[in-house]
């Protein structure tokens, strides 16, 4: 069998959800229809860990469509939709993935991606790199090499590269402008609010909404709340980063200072114990807790499980805990990604960006590999604007061309 799944019956639902997404991605459809004539990518096997939701079933049938084969599994216990699973199973993908696998049953599907050789690995967080490194270092030679989508992915790429332990290279489809100046930003911006929404179902106006991390994912939830009505708090630990947050509008002050005014918490720094016990003991009574950042290291679940006296689900993907002083503070999503475990993730116009950006970086990478040493590279300058201006044209927007007088009075001294 080529699938682990919750429950293949699903499948007529799942292709529902995928043919509305594909409706909504022009560029990777353009893509798709000249990869499909000429077969780039022909006899290729791709190992993919991604979310595996809708969007993402439309970039594997891109890839498929450009001559690839592709196991896949996701990049996160609680991010697949059981329907797109099913219907992938369906189409003859080989898959893995459930929500709500465990621990263990997350790494072993990893594993299973990797069981299938593949030449080419297609990564969101590094899990699925660092494993064929450390669990399955026979089939390294093998790969041609990676491409990463998120900046925690290539931050960990980065420190493998560093430590001279990285044995192919990889692209890191999120320094791309089109992927991380849109998703990142816009894209969570959306989604993260969704979540939240949809989770809660609280008004956002008029809340102290606290987002720790003012990088590009932060800023685009800051955006997004601010809209809302909402006075948003920031927190960040770089001095720039914190004066652009204070032009901004935002009011940034220490976590610690947050802690005792918030009544929403977003974590968006991609780092670790950022909203630890010392804080949550000082939170108001209702505090929602949430993340957005790729790991679920962000808000210290342990140190909460520790201080709390008791838990319990109030609503689907909100915990209650209740603390030793009476308040209760209430965690989504266990402190996942709560745009998808409690939403469905980016736009589909967003993931449209992104996943051209992974199907070129593949190309590139069948096309260069023989030419690149192991390492992490950036996204190519010439791709990213090629799908700017496919996604341009797919929205009816026509931009200005320099004169020729234009041209030569820039490059004038
Ligand atoms: P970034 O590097 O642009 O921003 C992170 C910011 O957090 C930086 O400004 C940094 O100074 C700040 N920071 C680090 N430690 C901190 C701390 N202890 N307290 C306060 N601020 C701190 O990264 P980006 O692109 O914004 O990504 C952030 C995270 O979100 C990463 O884990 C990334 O993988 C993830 N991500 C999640 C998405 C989603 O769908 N939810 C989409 C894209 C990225």
């Amino acid at each position: 069998m080529t699938y682990r799944v919750k429950d293949i019956k699903l499948a007529s639902q799942g292709k529902r959800m995928i043919d509305w997404a594909e409706r909504h991605m022009p560029v990777l459809a353009e893509i798709r229809r000249e990869l499909s004539k000429t077969k780039p990518l022909k006899g290729m096997r791709v190992g993919a860990a991604l979310h595996t939701e809708a969007k993402t079933a439309v970039l594997v049938q891109t890839l498929v469509a450009a001559g690839a084969k592709v196991a896949i599994t996701s990049c996160n216990p609680l991010s697949t939709r059981d329907e797109v699973a099913a219907a992938l199973a369906k189409e003859g993908v080989a898959i893995y993935a459930w929500r709500g696998e465990t621990t263990s049953e997350y790494y072993s599907n990893l594993n299973r991606v990797l069981d299938h050789k593949p030449d080419v690995l297609i990564d969101d967080g590094g899990d699925l790199i660092v494993g064929a490194h450390e669990r399955k270092p026979e089939l390294i030679p093998d790969i041609l090499g990676a491409t990463e989508e998120t900046t925690t992915g290539a931050k960990r790429e980065r420190a493998l590269e560093s430590s001279g332990m990285l044995k192919f290279p990889v692209i890191d489809v999120n320094s791309a402008h089109v992927k991380y100046l849109m998703d990142n930003r816009y894209g969570t911006g959306q989604s993260a609010l969704d979540g939240i929404l949809r989770a809660t179902n609280l008004l956002i106006a008029g809340k102290k909404f606290v987002i720790a991390g003012f990088g590009w994912v932060g800023r685009g939830i800051a955006m997004r709340a601010k809209g809302f009505g909402a006075d948003v708090i920031v927190t960040e630990v770089d001095p720039i980063r914190a004066l652009e947050a204070t032009m901004e509008g935002y009011r940034v002050m220490s976590m610690h200072e947050a802690a005792r005014i918030g009544d929403i918490f977003v974590t968006a720094t991609g780092n670790i114990d950022v909203i630890v016990g010392e804080h949550m003991r000082h939170m108001k009574d209702g505090t929602i807790l949430c993340n957005a950042g790729h790991f679920a290291e962000e808000v210290k679940v342990v140190d909460l499980e520790e201080i709390a006296v008791r838990k319990r689900e109030v609503k689907e993907n909100v915990t209650e805990y209740a603390l030793k002083n009476g308040r209760r503070l209430y965690l989504l999503s266990e402190g996942r990604l709560v745009n998808l475990a409690c939403a469905d993730g980016h736009p589909c116009e967003i993931m449209d960006l992104s996943f051209a950006g992974q199907t070129l970086a593949v190309k590139y990478l069948k096309e260069h590999a023989d030419k690149l040493q192991p390492g992490v590279y950036e996204f190519p300058h010439e791709l990213d604007l090629e799908i700017a201006r496919m996604k341009l044209r797919a929205m009816g927007i026509i931009v200005n061309k320099f004169t020729k007088a234009q041209r030569k009075y820039l490059k004038t001294w």
